[in-house]
């Protein structure tokens, strides 16, 4: 807060026409997430007439990458934001999440007790991976036998938000990861089942409300923002909890606490980075700092996530913290679809491995941990652990 709440940084992509801002604290970052008119998150509706309502065709239906970033709901605005996003909505409501949560609890305990014999673990892969990538496929309708590719994909798309997707590396995983979605939806064509994608494909075959491009750009996201961000959450959680003993002691003891803890570890130092990019629609004022129309804003939800004017002891992790508000889901339009879903099974992931294995802890000394970071989220690449 000394050096400011609103920062300038190079812009990422080069533009000399524009500035690029990082904005680091709580109300700032409501300012710029909450304001619908303000800012958007697709510049290419800003320089002709600001925001358009509709924004259909605005992107290259035949580039790569596409699939995933031109026609998905996290880059659309207005009428064809409300349109993609009301299509799946039902699928996420915290009472229907509820419902899985029993199943979510037998994949669980199955990921358990592969490895129980063997008394020790990777927790990334036998786990925190595993867990949120079953049941997200699960729901879609994704064929058990292809989803260890998905993780190769997904790392690529991560990537890609951090505007990773100018390597040409990235661009063919896009590009993979697209047309195996394609296929998957001729697959559900040809033989429908009670699945999220075979509700998708008949939505679009009768009801003209879902272009071929955008079923694509859907089910791709759903399969990465579904899986890659949870993971992430299980994985850096157990890890934050290793490295805060009482606070894990205090846990295990009551494992009542998971919610409020899930809450405090996205607080603290979750999966999510940053949030954004956006673009002001307009020259506007964030904090007295001048912000004009077409620069890029870049919300760092791990600043403001420990912002000590909203949170007592910031730099401390307190599972029984009663939080307000974070941002590690995002806020307003574009706030995360899937958090009751990752809520679930963050409570299921947490108390299943601390009640089934009290004496969990880590293998190797904490700096042996390789964490990974892109512009927009973090993970750890493995966490092995002994019980
Ligand atoms: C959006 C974080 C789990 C689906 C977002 C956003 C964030 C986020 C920060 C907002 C991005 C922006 O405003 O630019 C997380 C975290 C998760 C998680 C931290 C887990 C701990 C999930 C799950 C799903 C999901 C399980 C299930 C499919 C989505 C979708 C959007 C989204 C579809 C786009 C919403 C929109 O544009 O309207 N997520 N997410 N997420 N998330 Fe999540």
């Amino acid at each position: 807060r000394a050096q400011g709440s609103v920062l300038s940084i190079p812009h990422p992509m080069g533009s000399e026409d524009h500035q690029a801002w990082l904005v680091t604290q709580m109300d700032e970052a409501l300012q710029v997430l909450k304001d619908k008119k303000g800012f958007t998150v697709d510049p290419s509706s800003i320089e002709a007439e600001g925001v358009r309502e509709n924004m259909s065709g605005s992107v290259d239906d035949e580039a790569p990458d596409t699939f995933f970033t031109g026609k998905s709901m996290l880059f659309v605005n207005g009428f064809d934001h409300r349109r993609l996003r009301s299509l799946v909505s039902k699928a996420f409501t915290p009472k229907y999440m509820e419902s899985l949560r029993p199943r979510v609890q037998e994949i669980a305990d199955e990921l358990l007790d592969n490895v129980e014999p063997y008394g020790e673990m990777d927790l990334v892969k036998d786990y925190a991976y595993p867990l949120p990538i079953n049941v997200i496929c699960e729901m879609l309708g994704v064929p058990e036998a292809d989803r260890g590719r998905l993780q190769t994909w997904s790392s690529a798309i991560a990537k890609g938000l951090g505007w990773g997707r100018q390597d040409p590396a990235v661009a063919v995983h896009l590009e993979e990861f697209g047309n195996y979605v394609k296929q998957l939806v001729e697959n559900k064509r040809q033989n429908p089942e009670n699945d999220l994608i075979s509700k998708l494909v008949t939505i679009e075959e009768e009801e003209d409300r879902l272009s071929e491009s955008e079923l694509i750009s859907m089910i791709t996201l759903l399969i990465f923002a579904g899986h890659e961000t949870t993971s992430n959450l299980i994985a850096t959680g157990a890890f934050e909890l290793f490295d805060h003993p009482e606070e894990l002691q205090a846990l295990k003891n009551d494992l009542s606490l998971v919610p409020a803890a899930v809450e405090e570890l996205l607080r603290f130092n979750g999966t999510s980075t940053s949030v954004g990019p956006r673009y002001a629609t307009q020259d506007t004022e964030i904090a007295g700092q001048f912000i004009a129309k077409g620069d890029m804003v870049l919300v760092i939800v791990k600043s403001a996530n420990r912002d000590e004017e909203k949170f007592t002891q910031a730099e401390d992790l307190e599972i029984q913290r009663d939080i307000d508000r974070h941002l590690a889901f995002g806020q307003g339009l574009h706030m995360c679809l899937g958090a009751p879903l990752a809520r679930v099974e963050g409570d299921v992931a947490f108390s299943t491995l601390f009640r089934r294995m009290p004496h969990l802890q880590l293998k190797y000394p904490q700096d042996k941990i390789a964490w990974s970071f892109t512009l927009s989220s973090q993970g750890l690449e493995s966490l092995p652990v002994t019980f």
